[in-house]
């Protein structure tokens, strides 16, 4: 590959970022004040490819870097998640494992939060997990788990140990990976000849029609709606059969996939490629005005937070969220103007929020001593929140939101 010249990670095409918000940190690299020096960045810009129809970072951090032993995010952080996968695994139950002794296999299984829920069942399930710290908690769990990163050599290294899966299922991980063409040769050696593959992501059409910029970040590589996910797929003989949209991570989209000619195709998957083309999702032009909306966004955040500074309000930031790192550092919003993060997970207390260095602080604090307002950076888990922080409200605190734009919510 030519220096400077960045390729499509899928048709290697030409691309042209869409977006650039400059030097970014680890989103999920929450710090102490020790290695403030030796912080880590790297250049966050985002190109579309209009022949896959698939925006993409240009610039790969190492996986390594993001996805370890110290990796700082267990789904089971958020009670409606863990409904969600309950939910998600009874279906798969239900509609996917009429076979005898049936296998499951969880591509990106964290602390197990959706395997957990085939304990019951005698059905046979395996995580490919490679955060050891989350894996180890599956583990606990009673839920096994691989601890690597998915690839074709270990869709082998898994056939051989426990043969063909039944299943393959994958939540919000796929947006994670850097060779989809690998990630797609393991499925196909990984999948019995009428297996299914269901996994689910944030969705495109979401993320533009909300501008929800800050879903953009180290971590997600891919970009996916179905009709990039069905050209993708295509390319390796396999085919897009169902598709579902979930109320979960600000819009996500299930996708269910088997081998080409395999399953019928559900009148759900022409109906959302038709949308995708009236909404514009396959346009360049669609991602350039999304840029201009998130510079909009940029500009009303920043002068609603100096204004509250002016008049000495308290803010604090709900949620030490990965996406918080981007907004965070792309508005340049510094601990004068945001005190403190409040967050529930116990790894990121009492670090730092990555590149801004925001104090991370336990949830009590909020409660203690509540501020005037606060920056609802775990927007996509509003309604759990503010069911839960009804307090908040009746004590006179007001929230900020900012997606789908910057707003005092009454
Ligand atoms: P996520 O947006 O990537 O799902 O991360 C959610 C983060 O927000 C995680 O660190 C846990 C934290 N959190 C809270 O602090 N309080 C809450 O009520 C919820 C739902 C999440
Ligand atoms: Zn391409």
């Amino acid at each position: 590959m030519c220096p400077g010249v960045n390729r499509c990670r899928i048709c290697a095409s030409q691309l042209e970022p869409f977006i650039s918000f400059g030097r970014m940190p680890v989103a999920n690299g929450f710090l102490g004040s020790e290695e403030f020096a030796d912080e880590f960045f790297f250049d966050l810009r985002a190109a579309f490819c209009e022949r896959c129809a698939l925006p993409q970072l240009l610039e790969a951090v190492a996986p390594e870097r993001m996805f370890n032993e110290r990796y700082p995010f267990f789904t089971s952080s958020s009670t409606r998640m863990v409904a969600h996968f309950g939910a998600f695994a009874a279906q798969v139950a239900r509609d996917c494992l009429a076979a005898r002794d049936p296998f499951v296999v969880e591509i990106g299984s964290n602390d197990g939060t959706l395997l957990q829920h085939f304990a019951t069942s005698g059905v046979r399930r395996l995580g490919v997990e490679p955060s050891a710290n989350v894996a180890l908690c599956a583990e606990e769990k009673g839920v096994p788990s691989l601890r690597r990163f998915f690839t074709e050599g270990v869709a082998g290294e898994i056939v051989r140990d426990h043969g063909e899966a039944d299943v393959i299922l994958a939540a919000n991980c796929f947006c994670h990976l850097h060779d989809l063409h690998d990630l797609a040769a393991g499925i196909r050696r990984l999948l019995k000849p009428r297996g299914l593959l269901v996994f689910e992501d944030p969705y495109l059409g979401d993320i533009v029609a909300n501008a929800a910029y800050d879903q953009i970040y180290d971590e997600h590589m891919f970009y996916f709606c179905a009709t990039g996910v069905a050209r993708w797929l295509e390319r390796h003989e396999l085919e897009l059969v169902d598709v579902a949209p979930q109320p979960v991570h600000g819009g996500s989209m299930r996708y269910s996939i088997g081998r080409r000619g395999v399953w019928p195709v559900a009148p759900s998957v022409q109906a959302l490629l038709r949308e995708e083309v009236r909404s514009g999702l396959h346009r360049p032009q669609t991602y350039d005005r999304f840029r201009g909306r998130v510079e909009e966004s940029r500009e009303a955040l920043v002068a609603l937070l100096r204004a509250l500074k002016r008049d000495a309000r308290r803010v604090v930031g709900y949620g030490a969220t990965s996406k918080s790192t981007t907004v965070l550092n792309y508005c340049g919003i510094t601990p004068d103007l945001i005190e403190f993060i409040s967050d529930t997970t116990p790894l990121k207390q009492g670090k730092f929020s990555p590149g801004m260095h925001i104090p991370v602080r336990p949830h009590a604090q909020f409660e203690s001593r509540y501020p005037d307002h606060a920056v609802l950076f775990a927007w996509n888990h509003a309604a759990e929140i503010m069911e839960r922080e009804s307090g908040f409200r009746r004590a006179g605190g007001k929230w900020i939101a900012y997606v789908p734009e910057v707003k005092v919510l009454d």
